[in-house]
């Protein structure tokens, strides 16, 4: 069978050849007792890539980024987040249904939570309101774009001023740290928590990493057992987990060069309209002038040229680029779009 190139996401990516050689041959235990040696190999090195004092593996972004409201609040809190942000609009209400908080979710024109918006968002200590006491942060944000480290200290430093916690989902934490061009921990050097994946662009087949200070992670460790998050012999993932913050990072490189050469290449097919503001990440996004039922039709063509596409979300397309797809893949994906949208 021809390849299929899937630009979805960059959850579609497969563990790579030496993800599946390790798990074979990883030591386990019951992560449950502590005793998977491969799992604390893997905690202790998303600790320190993250520059924090200790980590948690947990099943999935969600559950991380849960978790850690779960963890930071007490029922009826109010948490600050932005309006696009994964736990509002992706995560099924599940901050309601678990920790009995309120999302009071941030609008701005690029997605960044800049710090007068968040000095607007605090509830006032008033008889009639929640307190706010946690502010969820995103970076890389699901747009593409970075949030510079600049603004990340500013915001950081206003939360502080005024008592609350902050907690980055980064789930494409390596991709913003491969954008800015320093280490993920100048990166978390402004969040007290942070949520990152290893089953994104850097491959793993499983799992995302919740990190903190020892005493949180230790009180997140309890609650991620409430959610039914206790694995037992889970070095078999952890193994290909440590792979994907050792070996992965590096490649993440290609990811970005790849997609800002798929921007450049369908911004020159006439009625693709693609988004350049500040996208820095392995994201392609863009409109198209052509009829709707052609753009409807698009997922279904392409795939039977063996290209998978997810179809128009808010008037936009997304492409993705990742680790198991090639330029050339693109180059192809590319000469498919023009001659599809010429057809008409
Ligand atoms: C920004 C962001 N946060 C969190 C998640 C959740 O990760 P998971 O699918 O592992 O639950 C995703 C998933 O795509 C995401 O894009």
């Amino acid at each position: 069978m021809n390849k299929i190139i899937d630009i979805r996401s960059d959850t579609v990516t497969q563990p790579t050849p030496e993800m599946r050689r390790v798990m074979a041959e990883a030591p386990v235990g019951d992560d449950v007792y502590g005793d998977d040696p491969t799992v604390n190999r893997l905690e202790a090195l998303a600790a320190e890539r993250s520059g924090k004092e200790a980590a948690l593996f947990v099943p999935s972004g969600t559950m991380g980024n849960q978790l850690a409201i779960m963890t930071h609040t007490k029922r009826g809190d109010d948490v600050i987040c932005g309006r696009n942000a994964h736990v509002f609009v992706h995560e099924v209400g599940a901050a309601a249904v678990l920790s009995g908080v309120i999302l009071d979710p941030v609008d701005s024109p690029d997605d960044i939570i800049y710090p007068e918006l968040l000095e607007r968002a605090i509830r006032e200590d008033d008889i009639h309101c929640p307190p706010t006491t946690l502010l969820c942060i995103e970076n890389a944000l699901a747009t593409g774009k970075v949030v510079p480290l600049d603004v990340m200290e500013k915001v950081y430093e206003t939360a502080k001023a005024r008592g609350l916690s902050v907690h980055m989902d980064g789930a494409r934490l390596f991709n913003a740290a491969e954008a800015l061009g320093v280490d993920p921990a100048a990166i978390t050097k402004y969040t007290d928590t942070v949520m990152f994946c290893l089953s994104k662009g850097l491959c793993a087949p499983v799992g995302s990493m919740l990190a903190g200070s020892r005493e949180f992670i230790e009180r997140a460790r309890k609650n991620r057992k409430i959610l039914g998050g206790g694995m037992r012999q889970c070095g078999i993932l952890a193994a290909a987990g440590i792979l994907a913050l050792t070996e992965m990072p590096a490649c993440l490189r290609t990811d970005h060069e790849n997609a800002a050469w798929l921007r450049r290449r369908l911004a020159k097919i006439p009625g693709v309209h693609v988004k350049e503001d500040g996208i820095q990440i392995n994201m392609v996004f863009f409109t198209l002038d052509h009829p709707k039922e052609l753009v409807e039709a698009l997922p279904e063509k392409l795939l039977e040229r063996g290209i998978k596409i997810n179809g128009i979300s808010a008037g936009e397309l997304r492409f993705v680029t990742n680790h198991d797809v090639t330029r050339e893949d693109l180059a192809f994906v590319a000469d498919c779009m023009e001659e599809i949208l010429a057809e008409g």
